[in-house]
């Protein structure tokens, strides 16, 4: 698979489920980067979306790493059960433990890669005793918890000037987009310098949309197209 500078990392929660195998195959023959698994306890957030069993079920169907966005009370406890899943991301909301630093160590030590959520409710500042310990920056756009959301205003210039610290403080991780990255959205968060795309609702699985022409809107949307 060639390294892209950008990456899609289409969230499975937003695809018909009925039709996933058909949706995972179109992917793998597109070199999709990441699989975004969105879960949920119906406490940190008010919903439920997929479990450990689809994570399990598309890891022994594919080796596209998992991009595993944790959105749930003591995500340390699920941390060994999660990272049995091979070359994944593990990515938790650090307001929701006392101690984040021992969760990102306990993710490495289980041999995955560790992800932090930016919540919208808090700047990069807060968070940036950790930056140096993680590989991914999760930027949420949305508040967490929920699908076809619209971008909070002024989502697209935090995310710009989360990158512009980033990049600035010389922190080697990848910064993803999470929340209404949309046909209309997207060209601003790629020029905002985001580098891992969470494609939604609002882009790659829109109501009566066709993933594999999708696909090729969002990539050519990413080399600077649109
Ligand atoms: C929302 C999730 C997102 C969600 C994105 O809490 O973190 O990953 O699936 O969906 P859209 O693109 O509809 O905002
Ligand atoms: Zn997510």
């Amino acid at each position: 698979m060639q390294t892209r500078a950008r990456k899609i990392s289409p969230s499975l929660m937003c695809a018909d489920l009925l039709n996933l195998k058909r949706d995972l195959d179109l992917f793998i023959d597109n070199d999709i980067e990441y699989f975004h698994i969105d879960i949920m306890d119906g406490h940190y957030v008010h919903n439920f979306s997929l479990g450990f069993g689809i994570c399990q079920a598309i890891s022994s169907y594919t080796d596209t790493p998992q991009d595993i966005h944790l959105m749930i009370d003591n995500p340390e406890d699920f941390v060994p059960l999660f990272a049995q899943i091979k070359s994944s991301i593990i990515t938790f909301h650090p307001e929701v433990v006392y101690h984040p630093l021992r969760t990102i160590a306990l993710i490495k030590r289980h041999g995955a890669r560790a992800g932090i959520a930016l919540n919208p409710a808090q700047t990069i500042e807060s968070l940036k005793p950790l930056l140096p310990h993680v590989d991914l920056l999760c930027v949420m756009t949305v508040v967490p918890g929920f699908v076809s959301q619209s971008i909070i205003p002024g989502g697209i210039e935090k995310l710009r000037e989360t990158v512009d610290y980033i990049r600035s403080n010389g922190y080697e991780l990848e910064i993803e987009v999470d929340g209404n990255v949309s046909w209309e959205n997207l060209p601003e968060m790629r020029d905002a310098g985001a580098q891992v795309f969470v494609a939604g609702t609002s882009s790659m699985f829109e109501s009566g949309g066709d993933v594999q022409s999708n696909i090729r809107r969002f990539r050519s949307i990413l080399e600077g197209g649109e």
